[in-house]
């Protein structure tokens, strides 16, 4: 059956929650795009929304309104040539108000499996639990057939896993988009020895029209993005811990020191313990359980993470996209805070004068140093980060030896994602850091090699 024919009929499960609303609002565009076309008048388009929460779902309609009129306001012109027949539309805000009507009549809304008979492509996104996920994969597919194809966004199970669980044959591929799926350019597609190879090109053709950019993964559990953010996360942590012994910094201390290095000397855009509020630190340390569970010989578990939770410092974000306190405390976006465990409460940056003590223990930042927002869209960036890591390389200050730890850790892991396999090439790894973290090199990069015999014992 062919990518055109499977698209009229299509569902999305766990529709409702973060990364399945975004798939939806991806798909429903598409479908229809295609409804749109003449050649396709015959065809009848439907998008299956499923999710156990009734109230999200209704939500859920709210938001592809608003977020498809945005989108279709971005791309009012060449909307225009897909109502080239339609003389009664003729100011922008009438093709608008027409495609976000075609969009939103395909949608499906629904809480049970049952609706979704006939759907030839399944998008998982439910809760990242195995055993509920084999068994609505289990149902779906006795009521489905052996012709649908499934897609799962599993941020760490791996998918023979599921594949086997669920009993598909290799029907199934990681389809692994990244949060917000409808801004993310970065797809890892993740496929498997018993993938059907009409499977993998499908999943291909589709991020293609979804205006995706694949990267493709093994199925190795936490596969490229998150093999590297968790161990990105216990090289941060474990550099906690001796911040506290060596340096004698309290805990909350020694995350402002981590996060204020791996952010701004590092020049990524957020710091590592930003990075795991967004994320969730449930979510992080769930991902590291899994990642457990499927790989042999390592155990990535952190004491600061399951202290946190257990305190419930969970981070995440609120259905509004706004960021919820976790390891750190925001207001208005942005960084004002540290939970302190010993506490329990946030040390506000804004009180006393702890924070500056701790940026002049950091010291000065090495010359050409600029920030990572400055430096994005700069077409000289490359140089001038060149530069300024040539400084760090040679710069005596804290904060300098915990980047260049950092550098350097980061590095191996990136290797060695492709010495387990999960990777083909460092510039697959380095692609999917650079296009899914947005950071403004990769980690398999000539900056580490300048570090690589000064770490000693700064890691
Ligand atoms: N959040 C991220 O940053 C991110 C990124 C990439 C991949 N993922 C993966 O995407 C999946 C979903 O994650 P999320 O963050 O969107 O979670 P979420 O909690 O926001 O959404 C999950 C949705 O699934 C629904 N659900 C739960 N059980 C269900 C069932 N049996 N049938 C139908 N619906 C059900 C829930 O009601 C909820 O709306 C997980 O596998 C996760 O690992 C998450």
């Amino acid at each position: 059956m062919d990518l055109d024919t499977r698209l009229e009929n299509v569902a999305v499960l766990g529709a409702a929650g973060k990364m399945g609303s975004g798939i939806a609002l991806l798909l429903a565009q598409e479908m229809a795009r295609q409804k749109l076309k003449p050649e396709n008048k015959d065809r009848t388009y439907v998008l299956h929304l499923v999710d156990v929460n009734q109230e999200a779902l209704t939500g859920l309609m709210g938001y592809l309104r608003t977020q498809l009129t945005k989108a279709a306001e971005k791309s009012a012109v060449s909307l225009r040539d897909l109502y080239a027949g339609r003389a009664d539309l003729v100011e922008n805000y009438d093709i608008i108000a027409a495609f976000v009507d075609d969009s939103i009549s395909v949608a499906r809304p629904s809480t049970t499996l049952e609706t979704l008979k006939g759907a030839k492509l399944v998008f998982e996104a439910i809760i990242e639990d195995k055993g509920i996920k084999f068994d609505v994969l289990r149902k779906i597919d006795a009521l489905c057939g052996p012709e649908t194809y499934y897609f799962t966004n599993t941020s760490s199970i791996p998918i023979g896993v599921l594949d086997e669980g669920a009993g598909l044959g290799g029907r199934i591929i990681g389809y692994h988009f990244y949060n917000p799926p409808a801004v993310q350019r970065l797809l890892e597609l993740i496929t498997t020895k018993s993938t059907q190879p009409d499977l993998v090109k499908m999943g291909g053709d589709i991020a293609k029209r979804l205006g995706k950019k694949v990267f493709p993964a093994n199925d190795i559990a936490g596969f490229i993005g998150n093999g590297h953010f968790m161990r990105d996360i216990l090289h941060a942590t474990s550099e906690v811990k001796r911040l506290m012994s060596e340096e004698s910094m309290t805990e909350a201390e020694a995350v402002y020191v981590v996060n204020k290095v791996s952010q701004d000397l590092l020049v990524r855009p957020m710091g590592i313990f930003q990075l795991i509020d967004y994320v969730g630190v449930d979510v992080c340390r769930f991902i590291m359980m899994v990642m457990t569970e499927h790989i042999d010989g390592e155990t990535l578990k952190d004491d600061l993470l399951e202290r946190l939770a257990a305190k419930g410092v969970l981070g995440g974000q609120y259905a509004s996209g706004a960021q919820k306190d976790g390891v750190l405390k925001y207001d208005g976006g942005r960084v004002a805070g540290v939970y302190d465990l010993s506490k329990g409460g946030y040390a506000l940056f804004a009180e006393g004068d702890w924070t500056k003590k701790l940026d002049e223990k950091i010291g000065a930042y090495p010359a050409g140093h600029a920030a990572w927002r400055a430096l994005l869209m700069d077409p000289a960036k490359d140089d001038k980060l060149s530069t300024y890591f040539k400084a760090l390389s040679t710069t005596d200050t804290l904060g300098a030896k915990l980047a260049r730890g950092t550098l350097v850790r980061s590095k191996e892991i990136g290797e060695r994602l492709v010495s387990d396999g999960v990777a083909s090439s460092v510039d697959v790894v380095n692609g999917v850091i650079v296009n899914g973290f947005y950071h403004l090199y990769g980690p398999v990069n000539e900056y580490a090699e300048l570090m690589i015999d000064k770490v000693g014992g700064t890691r």
